[in-house]
């Protein structure tokens, strides 16, 4: 034997192709894609009648950020990464956010001491820019770039982060220079600002005025601004979490101008609409997420954006809050006021099984699509491939193995994050991973968790 681990008799597919083979793993790589290698492995792993796919890649997840007064993320490394194994993923990126005031070093080794040694998927990081002083743009920024930060997310809304259009081009401009990668949060500030003290002073402060306080309108002008920025300064930019279809449009339009525009939606934008926020109680909190969840046309137009090629990405936007916790949705301001509800909703673990289940096996996209919108794109975008997100030789074996056919109705009990709901309780879904290797050692056997903490690895890039 030369082969540590042989996969068999499954069905292959990368962000291109669709093939019947084996897949032989040694040192932590693909060694051989052929025919008959049981014979040649000390470890068998049969997948005929499954699907053997790259690892997924969620480059969009936030993890203990700071979150303001009280309020804490439900998640630690340690159970976002499981959480993300055991959805298919085998690697994932999440947010350094620098704190006003404090150096981008300081911030970096403090993510560090979160992470390392405590991740079940291999992680790299984005920053959060959200103080362009001369100094970060000057000196910290560039230098971190240089140790293998390349990309970094800034924010059109949020009162403590957001930049105005000065800081955007100041920061854009840089970013070129440096060759780094910027991900764009566009929503209008002040439009959502101005629409909340309405809201207030009408006393509608329950969480269905999230919605109606982020509206469309407020996403697509910002759309417009952020690919105009980009075009002024000449950078190529990544929108993050395109919720409609009019933001597609700037998206499309911006691209027929000439500008390099890398375009991310989410699981939230396909199942949930803003509908979900009013529910009874205040349970409308569990979907309180930016830019919310918009209509059923909306839904449609994300659907054929993801199989016409105009999304690349396909993320989680992991942001998990307990529900029923003072330090959560319902901390003792936002269950009174729907603008202290803490943003975001957990989903690591099911945005695959979300597209693979609705997208795949509705018809909606084809495998290889989902390859590319899962795993290989992100990859390519920020600049891990080809040795993540893909089935090569040279690849790492980062393979997630799928029983197309599996059952499950999402039930919060059965996740391994750390919040106490799931957006999705309830949603019957056909497909999940069963099987998932990291670097080549089997982290989970049969839906049975076999990887010990510390697995995952820190990835410079
Ligand atoms: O509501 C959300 N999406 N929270 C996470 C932060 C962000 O804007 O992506
Ligand atoms: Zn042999
Ligand atoms: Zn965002
Ligand atoms: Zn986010």
């Amino acid at each position: 034997t030369n082969l540590e681990i042989a996969i068999t008799g499954g069905t292959v597919a990368t962000a291109s192709d669709t093939f019947q083979c084996d897949i032989g793993i040694r040192d932590g790589k693909i060694v051989a894609l052929g025919h008959d290698l049981a014979q040649h492995a000390a470890d068998v792993i049969d997948a005929s009648g499954k699907f053997v796919l790259p690892g997924g890649i969620d480059s969009h997840v936030h993890i203990a950020q700071p979150s303001g007064e009280g309020i804490v993320m439900a998640d630690d490394f340690e159970s976002a990464t499981l959480s993300a194994l055991f959805g298919g993923n085998t690697t994932i990126m999440p947010f350094c956010l620098q704190e006003r005031g404090q150096s981008l070093r300081k911030t970096l080794s403090e993510y560090h001491s979160l992470a390392d040694h405590k991740c079940y998927t291999d992680v790299s990081f984005h920053l959060i820019i959200c103080d362009p002083t001369p100094e970060l743009l000057g000196q910290e920024l560039p230098a971190a770039v240089h140790d293998g930060y390349k990309s970094f997310k800034v924010f059109m809304t949020y009162d403590n982060l957001r930049l105005n259009d000065a800081e955007l081009l100041a920061t854009f401009d840089v970013a070129r220079d440096l060759g780094a990668t910027v991900m764009v949060h566009c929503e209008n500030e002040d439009a959502i600002r101005f629409l909340i003290e309405k809201h207030e002073a009408a006393n509608k402060l329950r969480p269905s005025s999230h919605a109606s306080t982020r509206p469309v309108a407020a996403e697509r002008e910002a759309t417009h601004r952020a690919v105009s920025l980009a075009e002024i300064v000449d950078i190529p930019v990544v929108i993050v979490h395109v919720s409609n279809g009019q933001a597609i449009d700037e998206i499309t339009q911006g691209r027929k101008r000439g500008s390099s525009i890398t375009a991310e939606t989410c699981p939230q934008y396909l199942v949930l609409t803003s509908a979900d926020l009013e529910g009874m109680d205040w349970e409308g909190a569990k979907f309180v997420c930016s830019p919310p969840p918009r209509d059923t046309a909306d839904q449609i137009a994300c659907w054929r954006g993801l199989k016409d090629g105009t999304f690349d990405l396909f993320s989680s936007d992991h942001c998990p809050f307990k529900y029923n916790s003072p330090d959560g949705k319902l901390n003792p301001r936002g269950a009174k006021n729907f603008r202290h509800i803490p943003n975001g909703i957990p989903g690591v673990e099911t945005r695959m099984p979300i597209l693979f289940s609705e997208g795949v096996n509705k018809g909606r996209i084809d495998l290889n699509r989902f390859v590319a919108l899962t795993a290989t794109n992100h990859a390519r975008t920020y600049g891990l491939y080809p040795r993540k997100g893909t089935i090569a030789i040279g690849s790492d074996a980062d393979i997630a193995i799928w029983d197309p056919d599996l059952e499950v109705t999402v039930r919060h009990a059965d996740l391994h994050d750390g919040a106490d709901y799931s957006p999705y309780e309830g949603l019957e879904l056909r497909g999940w991973p069963v099987t998932v290797l990291l670097r080549g050692k089997v982290m989970i056997r049969d839906r049975k968790l076999e990887a010990q903490l510390g697995d995952g690895q820190y990835l410079p890039r």
